[in-house]
């Protein structure tokens, strides 16, 4: 943004100040000046002022009612508020009605003009989430994410709110629900798109390799390093790095990696030299860091580090109001990339879609839309075009699924559970029963493994927990 342009207006009943303020941010601003409150209406009515500066006493009249007036037009400035050496409280008033900041006379010129730009800043960040926020509406979606449901909501509000900022992001959810994705538009969205998203998958190295990956190494710093190397974190200075799948990092790299959260600095492996580095971190887990703690695999101060601004993504049986439009969407890139005309799906077709369970969560679905186009000519993509998977599971609970990672999501064409068809069967319909029994299920199937087991069933571990003493 271009300061020169930006149009700042100066309101004070003394000549002398408004004067001086005009010659110390002409050459910066676009300055208006004004020695009453009719004066600065008519300015801001008049022009477009983004930022205003006010002082308190305005001959007789008061400036805190400029400022609830301004507040009032339709693209409101910034107002930053001038008031007498030690009156802090009637500053704070004054930012409790709608001013963004306050400066104190005598009046520290440099101390003004950051107060300034920061206001401006603050206000174009501002801008842009608004008019991101009406695209969302507009849209139900945001960036290439697809979501109307009100489970989605959260998560389009909590990306507009970070994005623009440097803390870390923690990512949770089942694979395939769009971890990934997010931490693309969190990084297309924060500023630093200029710089890439650097992108480590932390479960597919080991942990040495792990290690050096992030944080480089020296030339003989380990058998095979015959030279230096940059790692991620340095590689992503300026911009974002991605830390995928974080709660399968070990121990020791879990120390270095609070340091470079903590510090914002690293050293290579073998190294001494101590690196600062600008880089901000989203991870993302598919599992639920916070039990990994409960089991000690995982450091609780790295866990807080990361936990800044947490993201849960629901699985898609939690939002099937979306199935339909994914659906359409993922039908449309599949019929361009295949190079085949775009076809609906039958009413039937998508219902078995709708009703399905969808382990895999959006990414199963995209793959099953694939396969649909792929495998169909006639006028509409069909049941049978579907496969197997979708067409005969999908009960309550599916045989084999695994959350722990995307692809080993078993979806392989398999009939409804012989449990979940048990459980059809009884006439007897309680609730409390039912619950029960899949309880007991998915603990035999885990092999009396708790984490597993409410994954298994969706809920987290501590409901089971609850859930189990319940019964006793
Ligand atoms: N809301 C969505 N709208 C459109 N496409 C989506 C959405 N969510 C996920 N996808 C698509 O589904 C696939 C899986 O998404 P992604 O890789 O982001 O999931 P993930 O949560 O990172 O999975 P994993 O834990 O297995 O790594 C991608 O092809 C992605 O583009
Ligand atoms: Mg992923």
């Amino acid at each position: 943004m271009d300061l020169e342009d930006t149009v700042v207006l100066i309101v004070d009943d003394e000549k002398n100040t408004r004067d001086g303020l005009r010659r110390s941010f002409e050459d910066e601003f676009d300055i208006y000046v004004a020695a009453n409150k009719a004066e600065a209406l008519e300015v801001l009515r008049s022009e477009s002022v983004e930022v205003m500066v006010t002082d308190l006493r305005l001959g007789g009249e008061d400036g805190m009612e400029l400022i609830a007036e301004a507040l009032k037009i339709p693209k409101p400035p910034v107002c930053i508020m001038m008031t007498a050496y030690g009156s802090v409280d009637i500053a704070v008033e004054a930012m409790k009605r709608g001013a963004y900041d306050y400066v104190s006379k005598p009046l520290n010129i440099d101390e003004l003009e950051l107060v300034i730009k920061r206001a401006i800043r603050s206000r174009s960040v501002e801008t842009e989430n608004a008019s991101l926020k009406r695209q969302v509406e507009k849209r139900f979606s945001m960036e290439n994410i697809i979501g109307s449901s009100p489970v989605m909501h959260p998560v389009f509000e909590t990306v507009q709110q970070v994005a623009a900022t440097k803390a870390t992001v923690l990512i949770e959810g089942e694979s395939g629900t769009g971890k990934e994705l997010i931490a693309h538009s969190i990084h297309n969205l924060s500023g630093r798109p200029k710089s890439k998203l650097t992108i480590v998958h932390c479960a597919a190295l080991s942990p040495q390799l792990l290690e050096s990956e992030l944080f480089g190494h020296e030339r003989g710093a380990f058998t095979g390093a015959t030279e230096r190397r940059k790692g991620r974190f340095e590689e992503a200075d300026g911009g974002t790095l991605f830390l995928d799948e974080i709660g399968e990092i070990d121990g020791n790299t879990q120390v270095k990696l609070l340091r470079a959260l903590g510090e914002r600095t690293i050293q290579r492996v073998g190294g001494n030299q101590v690196i600062k580095v600008d880089v901000r971190v989203i991870a993302a887990t598919n599992k639920r860091l916070s039990e990994l703690v409960e089991e000690g695999e995982f450091r609780d101060d790295l866990y807080f580090r990361l936990n800044v601004i947490r993201i849960e993504m629901p699985p898609l049986r939690a939002r099937k109001e979306d199935i339909v439009l994914l659906s359409d969407t993922f039908l449309r890139e599949f019929a361009e990339e295949n190079e085949k005309p775009y076809r609906e799906l039958t009413s039937d077709a998508l219902q078995r879609l709708i009703d399905y369970d969808w382990p895999g969560n959006v990414r199963e679905l995209r793959t099953a839309i694939e396969h649909g186009v792929v495998m169909s000519n006639g006028p509409k993509i069909t049941l049978r075009h579907l496969p197997l998977f979708v067409k005969e599971g999908g009960g309550l609970l599916v045989a084999g699924r695994s959350h722990e990672r995307g692809r080993e999501v078993q979806t392989s064409g398999r009939p409804a559970s012989r449990e979940a068809v048990a459980v059809g069967g009884e006439v007897e319909l309680n609730l409390d029963k039912m619950e029960q029994h899949y309880i007991e299920l998915a603990l035999e199937r885990t092999a009396g493994n708790r984490t597993e087991a409410a994954r298994l069933l969706g809920i987290s571990r501590r409901t089971l927990q609850r859930k189990l003493k319940q019964e006793v």
